[in-house]
């Protein structure tokens, strides 16, 4: 979480720094803060609250520079507030931080001892007083800023400046990410591409352990131990409009409406071909998944909902066990290692701090057969994997997510085929069958995104709730589960998904009046079961809003809900089934007034424990 953005410029950066800053928003949006050197002086700007905030004192300060460093904020150490808002500062030198400095209490006791005094709450002081010791001990700013990261633990995105050095700033990394933006007029770096699209389409990613000095025509990378190291210059493919909002309201709604697209974007590489090929999983896809006798899926939140879809599809289709496990319990889980096992990582951002460290746990162990399903081509989690496939969704800003959540699914829908096919158990036909849905899926997803105003209405009856049961069956249990997920975290009601099976072991005494209940009601093979359990509901007075295929035969009612679905679509049902739950909470959310896209507590990349 944290956003950073570094620019040193023959022009104004200030502007630059705070239009980077709303870039990055969507990592963490607490308070937010840039220090300056200007007129040979250094200067900090902090505010509590949003970037607008710190853009509203900047112009009231006048605020303009060649060099800065710029940080938004998600707390992790210290209440959000102006005095935990980054940069620290140590005498002439601010820092700004992105990450968890794990070893923070023993640093800042040793720099007590020695005289520092801290005023704020936060890990990221302890880096700014420890640099300046490295300085007063005769470093200069480059060497310092190599030699205080040689003594920190944990993950960190740091960007210095220093008033006695205005001619350069430093920034260094380790297991949170940052890029360098090579500009015609100077030198940038930040958390990522999006933040410097205003200045450059030239990045270098830098690599954990990188101390980097960028300078207005120049820049110089170092290794931990000082030796120098060159990185390639990339060419930045990402389009300004594909951060941008454009027609939409919220980047939620935009994503969710962007998903026909980043779903024909993502199964592209299956376009006229006949057949699904191991190699679409990466070079080595033979030697890994040859072999392969059962699945782990390790991920969080969303992501861990679409493991929990392919678990079926896994285990239906292709007949190899999967198991499914939260990222932060298997990491600290005493677990059977297997090494004939294919862990597969699920990520949106490639940076989530428990599933980056549950793989990294899982190949210690010696399960060297790794797969990462991930939106960021560049992350730490992609890097790790042995295997990669990138979903092709396009950048996702609104924290909820929701076209990364369609295209993990057909990337997992591909997994199941790719094992079935290696495994001997997809027949030709099949495979031409699930091929042909699969291609067609973008056009299906379009079709439901039509049944808005529907939904809309429901909404209305929604937001006036204080809580809610989302009910599924088999493959669209963990559809319910996301669509409670969805609900709560954008619009603040509090919701609770089950396996409808489950109703009458439990949750069933939560039914009245006042509960609504959702349910997603393909019509598959569990749909009588399903019917039956809706009954229960409803003998108990419980109102019920049901998402219902074509065909279900499920007759509105007083109390009974009905939202017509296209007709079932096969294994693939959960992709089409989980959009109207996205747009139900989002119109909730709406109706409610919440931060759709910035909802409280929360940030985009999750990348501390
Ligand atoms: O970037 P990741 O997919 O690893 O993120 C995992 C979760 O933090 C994420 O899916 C979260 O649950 C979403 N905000 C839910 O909408």
């Amino acid at each position: 979480m944290c956003g950073i953005v570094t620019a040193i410029s023959t022009a104004d950066i200030v502007p630059v720094l705070l239009e980077g800053l709303r870039k990055l928003e969507y990592r963490g949006y607490d308070s937010a803060g840039l220090a300056i050197v200007s007129n040979g002086r250094l200067a900090r700007l902090r505010a509590a609250g949003r970037v607008a905030e710190l853009a509203a004192l900047a112009e009231r300060e006048h605020a303009s520079a060649r060099i800065g460093i710029a940080h938004t904020r998600w707390a992790t150490h210290g209440v959000p507030s102006e005095r935990n808002a980054h940069p620290h500062i140590s005498g002439g030198l601010a820092v700004v931080h992105n990450g968890i400095i794990e070893n923070f209490e023993a640093i800042k006791s040793a720099l007590q001892a020695r005289g520092y005094v801290f005023e704020s709450d936060t890990d990221t002081e302890a880096i700014a007083h420890l640099i300046h010791s490295k300085l007063a001990a005769g470093a200069d700013l480059f060497e310092a800023v190599r030699l205080a990261t040689n003594e920190l633990h944990g993950a960190y995105a740091i960007a210095v400046l220093a008033e006695a050095e205005p001619e350069r700033a430093v920034v260094a990394r380790s297991g949170a990410p940052l890029l360098l933006g090579v500009g015609e007029h100077g030198m940038y770096a930040a958390s990522d591409t999006a933040a410097l699209l205003q200045v450059t389409r030239q990045v270098i990613y830098l690599e954990d352990g990188d101390v980097a000095e960028l300078r207005l025509a120049s820049h110089r990378i170092v290794r931990p131990d000082g030796s120098s190291v060159e990185r390639e210059i990339h060419l930045s493919s990402l389009s300004a409009d594909a951060v941008e909002l454009g027609q939409f309201r919220h980047y939620m709604q935009k994503e969710i409406f962007e998903q026909p697209q980043a779903l024909a974007q993502t199964l592209e590489i299956i376009t006229g071909g006949g057949s699904v090929a191991p190699q679409l999983f990466g070079a080595r896809a033979l030697e890994v998944l040859g072999g392969v006798q059962r699945v782990l899926v390790l991920a969080c939140g969303t992501s861990y909902h679409a493991g929990l879809v392919a678990r079926y599809w896994l285990e239906s289709v292709a007949k190899v066990p999967c198991s499914v496990e939260i990222a932060s319990e298997y990491r600290y889980r005493d677990s059977v290692p297997d090494p004939d096992t294919l862990v597969v990582v699920i990520s949106q951002s490639g940076e989530t701090a428990d599933t980056l460290a549950a793989l990294k746990h899982a190949i210690a162990q010696g399960m060297q057969r790794t797969l990462a399903i991930c939106n960021v081509p560049e992350s730490a989690i992609v890097r790790e994997a042995s295997l990669r496939f990138i979903t092709r969704a396009g950048p996702e800003i609104g924290v909820a997510s929701t076209k990364a959540f369609t295209t993990q699914l057909a990337a997992l829908a591909l997994l199941t085929l790719t094992l079935a096919k290696l495994a001997g158990r997809l027949p030709e036909e099949q495979e031409a069958r699930h091929l042909q849905n699969l291609r067609h899926l973008p056009v299906a997803v379009q079709k439901v995104l039509e049944l808005e105003p529907e939904i809309e209405r429901w909404a209305q009856r929604f937001a006036a709730k204080q809580h809610a049961l989302f009910l599924g069956r088999g493959r669209h249990w963990p559809i319910a589960m996301e669509g409670a997920l969805k609900l709560k975290e954008i619009s603040y009601i509090h919701a609770e998904a089950y396996a409808a099976g489950e109703l009458k072991h439990g949750p069933l005494a939560l039914v009245d009046r006042d509960m609504p209940v959702i349910a997603v009601a393909p019509a598959d093979e569990l749909l009588e079961k399903l019917k039956s359990n809706l009954q229960e509901v409803r003998a108990r007075g419980g109102e019920l809003y049901v998402f219902a295929d074509a065909g279900s035969e499920i007759p509105e009612s007083e109390g009974v809900h009905i939202l017509h679905m296209p007709e079932h679509y096969g294994m693939l049902s959960p992709v089409l089934h989980v959009v109207p739950l996205q747009l139900l909470s989002y119109h909730a959310a709406l109706v409610k007034g919440t931060d759709v896209d910035k909802p409280r507590n929360l940030a985009k990349s999750v990348t501390v424990e």
